[in-house]
């Protein structure tokens, strides 16, 4: 069995930290996103992973993933040029992926239980793919499948105005070699993508088996800011804590907190966890970092507030504010304006950037 990540799109929805990266290495509990998908590969079995890139941060995912050794697998990189659709991308594999089965898996999910059981009932079947589905609330988002009472599948439609069911494909399949002949046979859909949904549909229609498998622990597709906010929360939740950096004394630290190599939180300062602190970073006197916070390493936190937020890194907060909810890109600094004249704000702040203030 082989893996496929698929790490290609344009991430537009995750504007602007994507105008300078690709949305699959955006941190959630300090990993970025891709990881967990490897380490969810890795965890089945599956060392022999193919990573089916775009044009966006190619070079960016290929630095961070490196040949695979570091997380313990072998990685072929393969190109997709032009985002033509999930099955455009599963297409551009064929020859990674030769006779062998494959799970694919999109590079933007993050899944609370891992896939083994997933693969090993496709495994133990005669099916020509399984699908992993979710209860939603929204199935016209969503490719939605319809399944009998024996969780036999029967219909699958991408993204239906009048949904059959709630039970939403959460971008994590399992292919025999058979998926590429039904790619072979597909038209663009009306949002002109060659769509993975279709291509499991035509092997319904030709009489192959497919498993279905509803995952039970918490899904996200990370691929909006409140996507992140929330996988960083679920993933913070379980997350036990390290202190492998220095807590000062008379610093007030309490519940699971992460902290990493060379982090500091300094004394006068208050942390609830779950938070998890990236190397290098300094909280300082004065400081509030509050419960679901992630912030990444090299940053320098002095008097704000900031609860259940995002910190990609390289960060300067020392505006004496309170910050919840907030997803700030790399570099960013948000200083206080408080002995400037004129008064007032100042912003210089990026295209697609959001602020309320
Ligand atoms: C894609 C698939 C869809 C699936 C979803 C899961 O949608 O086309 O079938 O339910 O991923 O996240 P997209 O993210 O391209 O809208």
């Amino acid at each position: 069995m082989k893996g496929l990540i698929l790490a290609g799109g344009t991430g537009s929805r995750l504007r602007p930290i994507t105008h300078t990266g690709p949305k699959q290495l955006v941190p959630v509990a300090n990993k970025p996103v891709i990881q967990y998908a490897i380490e969810d590969l890795r965890d089945a079995g599956i060392t022999d992973i193919g990573v089916v890139l775009g044009e966006k941060g190619r070079g960016d995912i290929q630095r961070f993933l490196g040949d695979g050794s570091e997380f313990n697998v072998e990685i072929t990189y393969i190109i997709q040029g032009e985002p033509l659709g999930l099955a455009h991308a599963a297409g551009c594999a064929r020859d990674f992926v030769g006779d062998d089965d494959f799970v694919m898996y999109l590079g933007d999910n993050i899944l609370k239980q891992g896939i083994k059981q997933f693969v090993q009932s496709f495994e133990d079947g005669d099916y020509a793919a399984g699908i992993a589905l979710q209860h939603v609330d929204n199935p016209e988002q969503f490719g939605i499948a319809t399944v009998d009472d024996d969780g036999t599948v029967t219909e699958l439609v991408e993204k239906p105005n009048e949904p059959e069911s709630n039970l939403a494909l959460i971008g994590i399949y399992v292919f025999s070699p058979t998926i590429f002949d039904a790619i072979e046979r597909l038209e663009p859909s009306w949002r002109g993508e060659l769509e993975i949904t279709d291509a499991i549909q035509h092997l319904l229609d030709d009489g192959e088996a497919i498993d279905s498998h509803v995952v039970e622990g918490w899904w996200k597709d990370t691929g909006k800011p409140e996507d992140i906010l929330d996988a960083n929360r679920l993933v913070l939740e379980e997350q036990p804590g390290s202190r492998n950096g220095t807590v000062e004394e008379n610093a007030d630290v309490r519940g699971h907190v992460d902290l990493h190599e060379n982090a500091r939180i300094e004394a006068g300062a208050v942390v609830r966890g779950p938070v998890s602190i990236g190397s290098g970073t300094t909280i300082a006197e004065g400081t509030y970092v509050g419960p679901y916070t992630s912030i990444g390493p090299n940053c320098t936190i002095v008097n704000a507030h900031v609860e259940s937020s995002v910190i990609v890194g390289d960060c300067e907060l020392t505006a004496d504010g309170r910050f919840v909810d907030s997803l700030i890109g790399r570099g960013a600094t948000i200083g206080s304006a408080d002995d400037l004249l004129p008064a007032g704000q100042r912003l210089i702040v990026g295209e697609n950037s959001q602020l309320r203030l």
